[in-house]
Parts: C-alpha cells; structure tokens; sequence
C-alpha cells in the first residue's frame, strides 16, 4: 500500500498516545480514519482536533475485549467511508504489579484489551480484506516488552504482549504463503513521550478491584515514567509506522534504543542453545536430534 491518499483506518486505543499520532500521520498524507476508544471523551477532543486540521474522521465508542463492540466497529466504518484499509490494533493496558499480587480480575482486563482485541480486530477484519481483495495491512501493537518481557511487575503486559507476537507472525506466514495483498506489522515501541499506557489505571474496568501493590512496584513505574517523558517523539514513531505500513515490513521497532536489548538477548539465547548441544547427558554426547 505505497499511496495512503483516501484509504480508510481503523485505529483502537485512537484517543490518545500512540493511536492518535498514528491517525494525525495518516490523515496528514490524506486518509481517512475510524477512531474508536473506551474513552468518550478523548474520542471527542482527538476527533476535534483532527477535524481542525481538514481530516475526514469517525469515531466509534469500542471496547476491543468485547467482540460484539468490534464487529459493531467494522460495520459503522463500512457504513461510513466503504471500505477499510488498514486495521491498528493498538489500544492497551497494564495492571502493575507482582505476579503474586495480581488478582484474576487483573489478568482478565489486560488480556482482554491486550490479546482479545488484537484477536477480535483480526477476526473481525480478516475476512473484511480478503473479501475486498486490495492491499491492506494490519499493525498489531506489540512493544520491545513483548519480546523481551523480563521487567519485574509487567508479568500481565509481558505476557499479552509476547502473544501478539505469535498471533502476529504465524498470520504474516500464512497470508505469505497464500501471496495475499493483505500485510503485518508487528509494532514494538520502547519509550514514546507524550503516550499514556502507564497511566492505564484510569481505564480499570469497575468489577476489576484495586489491591496494594508489592513492594517496589511504585519506584518502578516512578522511572518507567521518567524514561517514557523523556522518550521517543510520537510523531517521529508513527512516521516510522506508516512507512513500515507503505514498504510491507513485518517488524517495527521505532526506536533505535531497543537495539542493544534485543542484540542482548539473541546473543544470550544463541549461547545457551550452542551450549545445550556441548553438553553430554549421563556422560554420553548429546543426540544431535
Ligand atoms: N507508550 C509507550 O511508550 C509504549 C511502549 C510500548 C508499547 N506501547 C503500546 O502502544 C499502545 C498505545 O499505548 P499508549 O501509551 O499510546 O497508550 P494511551 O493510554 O496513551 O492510549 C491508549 C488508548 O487505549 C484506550 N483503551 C483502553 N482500554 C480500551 C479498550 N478496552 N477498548 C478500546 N480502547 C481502550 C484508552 O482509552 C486510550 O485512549 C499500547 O498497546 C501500548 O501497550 C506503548
């Protein structure tokens, strides 16, 4: 998809952060975007401002968990511009805390905006493009977390994260092997000034109680904080979606700072796999399978 002139986003998660400079980005070089978000509010206002700067827009109250509120996007997007071009898969949360503190009303509210909406707007949105049969693309939001996901007290973004990776590859080889028009993109941001995903809380679902934090749990997120305001411009990370969106990439990683950790841990896991085939089991070479 190299002209992005009058093509069609749907974009979760659209009234803030990282969606909202995804949407300005792509109505700047002349699409037309479907925002939808849990928030009412920051809907409104990120719809305003993109409607003051000449942009076609539609917002649609979603909560990506819900698979019903999904499809509902899909249609009302349909309704209003015919056809959808991309999908970004972007809203998210976290619950913070330490695995042992986590309640399973935790675990049910990020995976069910982290991996559940990523499914449902794949579900959803599949068999939208392929019945459409033109080049569209999918960016899944991962983050640098998902594939490293050692970060104590992120147990429910690591998790969720890491899966949006398998869900995410295993797709871009099956629509690869078809020679479909439709492609991936895995995003993994690291710190992105200007976003908000730390301060998920405000999105907790009201069934989904508050339990104290484990000790250290509020010195990290007091740093997290630090680096994300100190962190990548947004409107530089989705400059870089949208041309990994233009060239067909498969993996985004926006910001250079993520290179070492991730040199890191592909050094560290080579290392341990050349190691497991030198060792001998009961004083036997290891079978070579
Ligand atoms: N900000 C970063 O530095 C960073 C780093 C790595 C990955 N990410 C990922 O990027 C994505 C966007 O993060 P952000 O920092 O821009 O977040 P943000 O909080 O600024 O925006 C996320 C939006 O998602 C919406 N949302 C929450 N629950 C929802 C639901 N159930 N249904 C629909 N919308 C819902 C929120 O209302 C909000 O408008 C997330 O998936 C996040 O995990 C962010």
């Amino acid at each position: 998809m190299e002209d992005l002139r009058d093509k069609v986003a749907v974009i979760t998660g659209g009234g803030s952060g990282i969606g909202l400079a995804i949407a300005r980005a792509f109505a700047a070089q002349g699409g037309r975007v479907v925002l939808a978000d849990i928030d009412d509010a920051a809907l409104a206002q990120a719809a305003a401002t993109l409607i003051a700067s000449g942009a076609e827009v539609l917002t649609v109250h979603t909560d990506v968990s819900v698979l019903a509120e999904v499809e509902a996007l899909a249609v009302a997007a349909g309704e209003r511009f015919g056809h959808v071009d991309l999908v970004v898969n972007n809203a998210g949360v976290i619950a913070w805390n330490s695995v042992s503190r986590l309640t399973i009303e935790d675990w049910r509210w990020v995976v069910g905006v982290n991996l559940w909406g990523v499914i449902h707007g794949v579900h959803v949105f599949l068999p939208i493009f392929e019945a459409q049969g033109t080049p569209a693309h999918f960016v899944n939001v991962s983050s640098v977390g998902g594939v490293l996901a050692e970060t104590p007290f992120m147990a429910t973004y690591g998790a969720t994260k890491s899966a949006v990776v398998g869900l995410s590859l295993a797709l871009d080889s099956e629509l690869r092997l078809g020679g479909s028009p439709i492609g991936v993109s895995i995003l993994c941001p690291s710190n992105t000034a200007s976003t908000y995903v730390i301060d998920a809380e405000r999105n907790r679902p009201a069934d989904a109680p508050v339990v104290a934090r484990a000790h250290g749990v509020d010195q990290l997120v007091a740093a997290v904080r630090d680096v994300v305001d100190h962190g990548q411009p947004v409107g530089v990370l989705a400059a870089r979606v949208l041309d990994a969106v233009k060239a067909n990439r498969l993996w985004v990683f926006p910001h250079p700072d993520s290179q070492p950790m991730i040199q890191a841990r592909l050094d560290l896991l080579g290392s341990v796999v050349a190691e497991a085939g030198a060792q001998t089991i009961d004083g036997n070479a290891a079978p070579s399978s």
